[in-house]
C-alpha cells in the first residue's frame, strides 16, 4: 500500500485498523488486487477501496483475493471492491499486451521478470513448447522478444485458451501456434521435438516430466517449475535427475532460481537444465 494512501485513511480508519492495511498487492493492468486483504478490516474494505481508486488514476477496479489459485485452471475468486464492475483487462509488459480476465484466466504480474530472463535465453531459430500456456504471455513474450522459429502453446482452461488466440492477434505475431486442451492429450499428436520446454506450473510439473523430457531434443533446455521452501531446493534437481534416468536421458543442471515468494521461506523456483 503506497504511504500516501496510508496517510490518506488516517481519517477513516483507526491506528489499530491501519496497521493491518495490506501492503502488498498486485496491478493487472487497470485492475488491482489485494492478495490477502486482512478479515478485520472487512466493514472497512470499500472505503479504503474508494480511496485507492480516487488516488491511483491508473486504477479503475479495485479487488480483493477472496479465495486463492486453485483447482486445475489455477483462478483465483475475485471480489469487487469499487470502480468499474469488470475484470477484463489489458496487462503490458516486456513489450507486449495480454487481454484477459483476472478470475478466469490465471495470471501474475510479478512473473514478468522472470518471462524477461527466459526470453533472453532463447536463440535464433529455436523452437519452444510452453506447456501450460495460459493466455499466451510466456509465447509472446518470446515471440516478441527473440528471434525464435517457432512456439507452441498449450492450455487446458478453454477460456485462458480463448484470451491466448485474441492476444495473438493484439500482438500480431506470426510464430506461435496454440492448442486447446491436456498436455497428455495434445503432445503425443504432435510430431515433432523442441529445443527449449517451458513448465510454467509450479504446483504439479513434476507429473508431466516424463512428456517433457520425450519432446525435448538431445542438448535441449528444460525450464521446470517447483514451489519449494528454501531448505528443500535440492528436491527440484532430484525431481528432473529421477525423471531422466527413469526416460534414460542425462542432465547437466544449469541454475535455479528464485522467481517468486509466497510464504516465509517458501518460494517459487525456475531449475534450468540442459538434457542430453
Ligand atoms: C500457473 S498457470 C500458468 C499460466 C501461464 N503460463 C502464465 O504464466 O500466466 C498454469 C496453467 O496450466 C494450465 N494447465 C493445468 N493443467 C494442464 C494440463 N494438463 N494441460 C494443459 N494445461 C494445463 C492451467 O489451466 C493454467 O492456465
Amino acid at each position: 500500500m503506497p504511504r500516501h494512501l496510508k496517510e490518506l485513511l488516517k481519517k477513516d480508519l483507526t491506528k489499530k485498523e491501519l496497521e493491518m492495511m495490506p501492503t502488498s498487492f498486485d496491478l493487472v493492468g487497470d485492475i488491482l488486487i489485494f492478495a490477502d486483504f486482512p478479515k478485520e478490516l472487512i466493514k472497512k474494505e470499500k472505503k479504503i477501496a474508494k480511496k485507492v481508486l480516487d488516488n491511483l488514476p491508473q486504477v479503475k477496479v479495485v479487488c480483493k483475493k477472496a479465495k486463492q489459485y486453485s483447482g486445475t485452471f489455477r483462478t483465483p475468486k475475485l471480489k469487487i471492491l469499487a470502480g468499474q464492475k469488470r475484470k477484463e483487462t489489458t496487462h503490458t509488459e516486456n513489450n507486449i499486451r495480454v487481454l484477459l480476465d483476472a478470475e478466469k484466466v490465471y495470471f501474475s504480474p510479478r512473473l514478468g521478470h522472470e518471462r524477461e530472463r527466459i526470453s533472453k535465453r532463447v536463440k535464433k531459430d529455436e523452437s519452444v513448447l510452453v506447456m501450460f500456456s495460459g493466455c499466451a504471455v510466456y509465447p509472446i513474450n518470446i515471440a516478441k522478444n527473440t528471434k525464435a522459429k517457432e512456439i507452441i502453446g498449450i492450455e487446458i482452461n478453454p477460456i485462458a485458451h480463448k484470451y491466448g488466440l485474441k492476444n495473438l492477434t493484439l500482438n500480431k505475431t506470426k510464430n506461435i501456434s496454440l492448442y486447446k486442451g491436456d498436455v497428455n492429450d495434445i503432445l503425443p499428436k504432435i510430431r515433432k521435438k523442441f529445443d527449449r520446454v517451458l513448465m510454467p506450473l509450479p504446483k504439479s510439473a513434476e507429473e508431466y516430466l516424463d512428456i517433457a523430457l520425450k519432446k525435448l531434443k538431445k542438448g535441449g533446455m528444460l525450464h521446470f517449475y517447483d514451489f519449494l521452501h528454501e531448505n528443500e531446493f535440492k528436491d527440484a534437481e532430484k525431481k528432473v535427475k529421477s525423471a531422466c534416468k527413469k526416460n534414460k536421458r542425462s542432465c547437466r543442471i544449469i541454475s535455479l532460481v528464485r522467481c517468486g515468494q509466497f510464504g516465509p521461506a517458501k518460494f517459487r523456483v525456475c531449475l534450468d537444465a540442459q538434457i542430453k
